[in-house]
This record gives C-alpha cells, structure tokens and sequence, in this order.
C-alpha cells in the first residue's frame, strides 16, 4: 500500500472551494464566451499549482474545429478557443491517476470563477500546438469558458449501485463522501466505480471499463466529500485503486 500524493495536497481554503464546485459542476459544451484577462490569470496560476508527479497542464488556444471531433449525438464544443490540456509523463507510476486528480480540480477551479468546463478525451491530436516530450502523452482537453443556463440533471447510478452495503448506515463523512464520487464525471459516463466502507475506511476500486484518469477523478471527489475530517489515502492494487482511513487524530 503505497502513499497517495494526494494526501494534504490541497489546503483547506481550496478544498472548500473546490468541494463547492463539485455540486454546481456539469459538462458546459456550448460557451458564450471566453474568460476575461482575470479568470484566465487565477486560471494560470491554478494551472501552475497543480502539478502532482507525471502531471502538467497547460493553457492552451485553438480553432474549435481543429480540436474537437464532430461525433453522432454528442453536442460539440463551441463558443470557445480556451483549453487546458492534460499532459502525463507516461513512465510515472500514478501518472494517470494523477492526471484525473489534476485535471478535475482544475475543471472545479474554472466553476469556482464562475465559468463552465468539459473534460474531452476524444479530440484531434494533430490540432494541438503544445510541445511535449517523447515521454509525454495528451490524455484530455478540457475546453472552459462562459455559458448560459443552470447545472443540467445529473443521470447517475443509484448510491446502491454503487456502494457495497447500505451507505445510509455509514458515518456522514463516508456517506458524503460516496455522494460526491457518485457526481464525478467520466467518458461516457460510465461511473466505472465501486464503494466499500468498514472500519474507519473507504475503499474506491475500478468496476467495468474504467480508465484510471476517470478512477483519479473519483478519488478527488471522494477526498473532498470527506469534508473538513483528516484523512489519508493509500494507493491499492489491482481492481482495487486506493483507501481512505479517516479518524478524529492520525497517528
Ligand atoms: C475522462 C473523460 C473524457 C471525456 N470525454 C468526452 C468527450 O470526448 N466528448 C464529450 O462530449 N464529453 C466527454 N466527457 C464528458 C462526459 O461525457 C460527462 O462527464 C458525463 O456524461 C457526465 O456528465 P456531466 O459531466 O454533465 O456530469 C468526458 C469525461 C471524462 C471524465
């Protein structure tokens, strides 16, 4: 069981604010503009700071139709040039998870401000202008911008679905923190993602077709549902991904 970075990576000012951000959070794929000179500064800056190992992201501009993919029942993305692309060292170990983590509370970062974002795994690599490493691999783009309208209905599999055992009988912290997993985004929605809780822990392990830049994703989320209480995170093996020991005093 190896120690996950993302134990006391944010501060407690920023995972209030990105907490927040989980319930008002949807993917925005039509924009009405792009962000103003101080949006895309706390933006930068953002950008700068999330940098857990094998993980960097970068600002970026395009035309749309150069970027994005014109797919069958799939809304494209318009209205904006502004993205952040996700780039990984791919010889990192976590990197991937790591990019989940990164780039997920960049997408909250964005809504924070009051602006819209969408993770976009299916993009066209030849209309990226970033420079990478040989080492390096584009995993996602996230388009950001402003937009009209209010959050859109989540369809989300049941807490039930998703939890081993009844997460109502679980101490708040594990029952909100499985609510805020059960919110996260992933490709095609797929919520390839299960919950167990006993003792003091909660382990989140892979369940179908899950990559593990949708399972980073997940634990960010369920980090941050755990609140204000202290909590470790563990890397696990094979389906299962990572636990988290919460209690009143760590030792
Ligand atoms: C890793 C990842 C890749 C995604 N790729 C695409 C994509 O290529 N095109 C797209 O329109 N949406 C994409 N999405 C957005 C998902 O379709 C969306 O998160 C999911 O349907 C849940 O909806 P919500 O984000 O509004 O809660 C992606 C999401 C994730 C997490």
């Amino acid at each position: 069981m190896e120690h996950c970075e993302l134990t006391g990576f944010f501060s407690a000012a920023q995972r209030a604010r990105l907490l927040q951000a989980t319930a008002r959070r949807f993917s925005v794929r039509t924009y009405t503009g792009e962000a103003d000179a101080p949006q895309l500064s706390a933006l930068q800056f953002a950008a700068q700071k999330l940098k857990l190992p094998g993980v960097r992201i970068v600002i970026s501009h395009c035309e749309e139709s150069k970027l994005y993919k014109k797919l069958p029942g799939v809304t494209p993305i318009t209205g904006t040039g502004l993205f952040a692309a996700v780039v990984v060292d791919t010889e990192i170990p976590y990197a991937r998870y790591h990019a989940g983590i990164c780039g997920e509370a960049f997408v909250l970062e964005a809504f924070s401000l009051g602006l819209g974002a969408c993770w976009i795994g299916s993009f066209k690599k030849s209309g990226l202008k970033i420079e990478t490493a040989d080492f390096e691999e584009v995993l996602a783009v996230i388009p950001f911008g402003t937009f009209d309208g209010e959050v859109s209905p989540r369809k989300r599999k049941s807490l039930n679905d998703i939890c081993t055992g009844n997460p109502t009988d679980w101490p708040l912290w594990a029952y909100n923190a499985a609510e805020c997993v059960r919110s996260a985004p992933s490709a095609m929605n797929l919520q390839p993602w299960h919950l167990n809780f006993a003792g003091r822990t909660m382990l989140l392990s892979k369940k179908g077709l899950g990559t593990q830049l949708d399972l980073g994703i997940a634990l960010l989320h369920m980090s941050l549902g755990v609140g204000e209480k202290e909590h470790v995170i563990r890397w696990e093996e094979g389906k299962h991904v990572a636990s988290l020991l919460a209690e009143d005093r760590l030792t």
